[in-house]
């Protein structure tokens, strides 16, 4: 079999993930809205497994991370002290020619040129003056620019201004979800029997006014966030960030199985200036390798930001030895829609199974698959078979997501379940009516097994 896995086009990926209701454009029957996406039926599926997938083993596999569900709205204060309303911004600069604005990094990388997304306004315009033969508007193809200014992408809302007072300082929503776990940082250490190092997780709806949004939901305004922000104590944040470095490598490669050769490290040159460390975890998207998931040891920054704005004490005391210091920071951060399109990518395959015949499969995880069992009557009109096939449904649906489909000859079924990652086909035919087994078959291997049916969810749960 020749396998073309992780070679298909991001426009054939979009084009399967609105067929099969993975994801569609928002707002589709009105033209779309720009860098906005919501999750179909099965998107839906996927997105939920893939959240479950992180909750379980950031929260349920550490007794020392707690989970946290803060709110998208905080004080306008909170962004003030982090640093987003002055700093949070990407270098855009306009053709001259076409008046399009384009986000400078992103044109000097099209030209080859590498831009960190770290560097100040004054380097990436030395950058684009240097490279002004090479950079090329998007829009008419022209290369004269102006000089590049930071564009704030803070999205800002209205929330509690009843007054239309336009010089109030707006209510922002999150531009990242931690800045909602630093500030409840006091609350969970005074109320969750929480010793340093502990961590705080929490998975949740982050805005950003992204300039570039042309690539699906890699770049989305309205993004899922998935971070986790683990307290120690100053001199032991090193090994901290070394250990989740490797934690977090091992749920790339081993629990979710993503090849090897799909994922690798990229060590940030230019840190901000707070960051003790920086490494991005890439993984190889249709468009090429780009950031998936930021692991990064932050130093007292946040916490000491927040203190010296709000007044309140955020300091630790070490119940063993007395001494008080502000914890340390490591954070894992990976975005759910950038995950979701990264699993999309390893699963898709278009197989050619020999004899012209082809198949699209989705090798996803088991555990992120949206269906985990189909079950079909071989025939749509025994109804011997349909109401044993309904009963092996009510009997599976309530351990597992399935779905029941008696449309189309078996092969066909097979195929939509292939395309949609669903691991096990359960058919009823008629031997099921003489000796209550069925025939389980394998999206991978095509394998088919009989399997009684009191046991076919052991089979799944030993096989998930
Ligand atoms: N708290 C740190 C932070 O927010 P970030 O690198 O800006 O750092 C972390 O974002 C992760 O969030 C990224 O690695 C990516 O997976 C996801 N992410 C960021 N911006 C995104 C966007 N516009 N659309 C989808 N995912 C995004």
């Amino acid at each position: 079999m020749a396998a073309t896995r992780a070679s298909a086009s991001i426009d054939t990926l979009v084009a399967f993930a609105k067929r099969r209701g993975f994801v569609f454009l928002s707002s589709e029957i009105y033209g779309g809205f720009a860098a906005v996406y919501d999750y179909g039926p099965y998107g839906a599926l996927l997105a939920r497994n893939i959240r479950d997938a992180w909750w379980r083993a950031m929260v349920q596999e550490h007794a020392n991370i707690v989970g946290l569900d803060s709110s998208i709205f905080m004080s306008p204060r909170v962004w003030e002290a982090s640093g987003h309303v002055a700093n949070f911004s990407d270098p855009l600069a306009e053709c001259k020619r076409c008046h399009t604005r384009v986000r400078v990094d992103h044109l000097l990388e099209v030209a080859g040129v590498f831009a960190d997304e770290k560097m100040s306004d004054e380097e990436i315009n030395v950058l684009l003056r240097e490279n002004k033969e090479k950079v090329r508007c998007p829009q008419c193809g022209g290369s004269d620019f102006s000089d590049a200014k930071a564009f704030n992408l803070l999205v800002q809302s209205n929330l509690g201004n009843f007054t239309g007072d336009w010089n109030k300082q707006p209510t922002y929503l999150r531009g990242e979800t931690c800045q909602g776990i630093y500030v409840n940082f006091k609350n969970v250490l005074d109320t969750a029997r929480v010793k340093v190092p502990f961590g705080i997780a929490q998975i949740g709806k982050a805005f950003r006014n992204e300039i570039t949004a042309r690539q699906f939901i890699f770049r989305k305004r309205e993004f899922e966030q998935m971070e986790m922000q683990y307290f120690v104590a100053p001199d032991a944040m090193m090994d901290a960030y070394k250990e989740w470095r490797a934690k977090r490598w091992h749920f790339y490669t081993e629990t979710l199985g993503f090849r090897k050769e799909n994922i690798r490290w990229h060590e940030h040159e230019n840190l901000v200036f707070y960051a003790k460390a920086a490494h991005d975890i890439e993984y190889c998207f249709p468009f090429g390798f780009k950031e998936l998931e930021g692991v990064h040891a932050r130093g007292d920054y946040d916490l000491m930001q927040h203190m010296k704005a709000s007044g309140v004490d955020l300091m630790y005391r070490d119940p063993q030895t007395g001494e008080k210091y502000i914890p340390h920071i490591v954070e894992t951060s990976v975005g759910v829609d950038r995950l979701f399109l990264a699993v999309l990518t390893e699963a898709y395959e278009e197989e050619d199974l020999g004899e012209g015949k082809t198949r699209t499969v989705l090798h996803l995880p088991k555990v992120l698959a949206p269906i985990t069992a189909a079950v079909f009557p071989l025939m749509k009109n025994k109804p011997a078979l349909v109401t044993k096939a309904r009963e092996v449904f009510d009997m599976l649906s309530a351990q597992y997501m399935c779905e029941f489909d008696d449309n189309g000859n078996v092969g066909k079924r097979y195929r939509r379940q292939d395309e949609i990652g669903t691991p096990y086909c359960v058919t009823i035919d008629f031997q099921t009516l003489e000796d209550n087994t069925v025939t389980v078959r394998d999206r991978d291997t095509m394998h088919q097994e009989r399997v009684a049916i009191d046991m076919i969810s052991e089979y799944i749960r030993k096989n998930k």
